[in-house]
């Protein structure tokens, strides 16, 4: 009981991480900036400007904080991890250089190359060459997979099947709709998708069990990607042989890569893998921390002191044997979101129904895109809410997380069936 950490972040993966955080033996205090009404259950929430590291410093000086953990993405890509450690502070969560492995495609595609570590054939243009990136875009085999060279929160990648869509792919990042990196133009994977996550000091590591996403808005893998509409874990594709190619081939070479460079990765390293049907593992995307909505499946099957590990991946003293890979059973998480998501959504529906579902001991309502209006819980963004539940097989967290989703309401409330249908038909 010694650490008194604060979570960045408002997400419903920042949810799951403040309550792992906050049951630990290692946890004495959890705040979390901004969080959000689910988050306030578990841990005091704070108003900073997270984009500004001068505020959370001082908070970190004020309250005697000893361990800062970023969740998301967009502050770590600007340095919060650097500045938050220049103070004096320990901090889960890699530097803006390590981060790249997610903010630039570009790096992340170039790093692979270097240190040998398989992924899709590709070639990167800068902002300034778009007439050789539709030419390329062009004449490549289809399908063609056509990504923006920064962050683009799940959004910027076209799997074009056409050379229409190729071309048009091209052009609408050319155009300026998520800014002016550039794109990189890639060979397309086959085989299925699986996440893994190696909490990291930058050079022992540990791996979570594996999870599978659901990133496509509709049942059936149709319609528009998305942040990710549903996870579960462990996702039996990765199997113990799978699992030990991606620590050889994929996770070892990345972190000896990029500590030999001078830029290592302090935090928890998603892996996008496609396992092809032989069982071997290539790199879709690297992201520089935890998976939204993986994290509330993974952590859900997790026994561990959370805080104690994140401590000891931040100081550099990480110990590979504090967990077992042995996950407590399996959990599956069930996005509820608003209707029209990923593209513009109505918000202010009124939620209930979140107590009935949380009567189930299994199940836990995590909280993202939510809000206060007076005494009533709103729905504020495109992922609402994410429904989770543990069973010992995978069909029966299914069917809970299910059962728990019929009781919550609102008005604009949309979710996919199918997740996990995959694994356990
Ligand atoms: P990313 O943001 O790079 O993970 O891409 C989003 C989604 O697009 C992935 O989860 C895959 O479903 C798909 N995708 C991206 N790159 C490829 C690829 N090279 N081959 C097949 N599918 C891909
Ligand atoms: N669920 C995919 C991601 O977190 O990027």
């Amino acid at each position: 009981m010694n650490e008194r950490i604060l979570l960045i972040g408002s997400g419903g993966r920042e949810h799951a991480l403040a309550k792992a955080l906050v049951v630990s033996p290692s946890c004495a205090k959890l705040w979390v900036a901004p969080g959000n009404p689910g988050i306030a259950r578990e841990a005091e929430l704070v108003s900073l400007n997270i984009g500004n590291a001068d505020d959370v410093l001082r908070f970190c000086q004020n309250n005697d904080v000893s361990l800062v953990v970023i969740g998301p993405e967009q502050p770590l890509a600007e340095g919060l991890a650097d500045e938050i450690r220049a103070g004096g502070f320990d901090v889960f969560g890699p530097s803006k250089a390590a981060a790249q492995v997610e903010s630039s495609k570009g790096f992340s595609k170039d790093a692979m190359q270097r240190f040998g570590v398989p992924t899709a054939p590709y070639r990167r243009f800068t902002s300034t060459q778009r007439d050789e990136a539709l030419m390329y875009a062009k004449q490549h085999d289809l399908p063609v997979v056509v990504k923006y060279d920064g962050l683009a929160a799940g959004k910027g990648v076209v799997v074009a099947t056409t050379r229409e869509e190729a071309v048009a792919a091209v052009t609408d990042m050319y155009e300026g709709v998520f800014g002016d990196d550039g794109v990189v133009i890639e060979g397309f994977l086959v085989g299925q998708e699986a996440s893994v996550f190696a909490i990291t000091d930058g050079t022992h590591y540990v791996t979570l069990a594996p999870a599978q996403d659901h990133k496509r808005v509709g049942d059936g893998d149709t319609g528009k990607n998305t942040g990710g509409m549903g996870a579960y874990a462990p996702a039996p594709l990765v199997t113990p042989s799978v699992l030990d190619a991606v620590r050889a081939l994929v996770i070892e070479p990345m972190l000896r890569g990029l500590r030999e460079e001078g830029t290592p990765f302090v935090g928890c390293l998603y892996c996008g893998i496609m396992v092809d049907d032989q069982g071997r593992p290539s790199v879709v995307e690297f992201n520089a921390r935890f998976g939204d909505p993986e994290t509330q499946a993974v952590l859900a099957v997790l026994e561990a002191d959370v805080a104690a590990l994140f401590a000891s991946a931040a100081r550099g003293s990480l110990n590979e044997s504090t967990i077992s890979n042995v996950a407590l059973g399996y959990a599956c998480n069930v996005v509820l979101a608003s209707q029209g998501y990923p593209d513009a959504y109505e918000k202010g529906a009124v939620i209930t129904g979140i107590d009935d579902a949380e009567a189930d001991p299994y199940v836990t309502v995590f909280f993202a895109g939510t809000g206060q209006r007076g005494n009533d819980l709103i729905t504020t963004g495109g992922r609402v809410l994410g429904v989770t539940a543990r069973g010992t097989t995978l069909e029966e967290a299914v069917r809970r997380s299910y059962a728990a989703c019929e009781k919550i309401s609102y008005s604009t409330k949309m979710y996919r069936t199918d997740i996990a249908a995959r694994a356990h038909s």
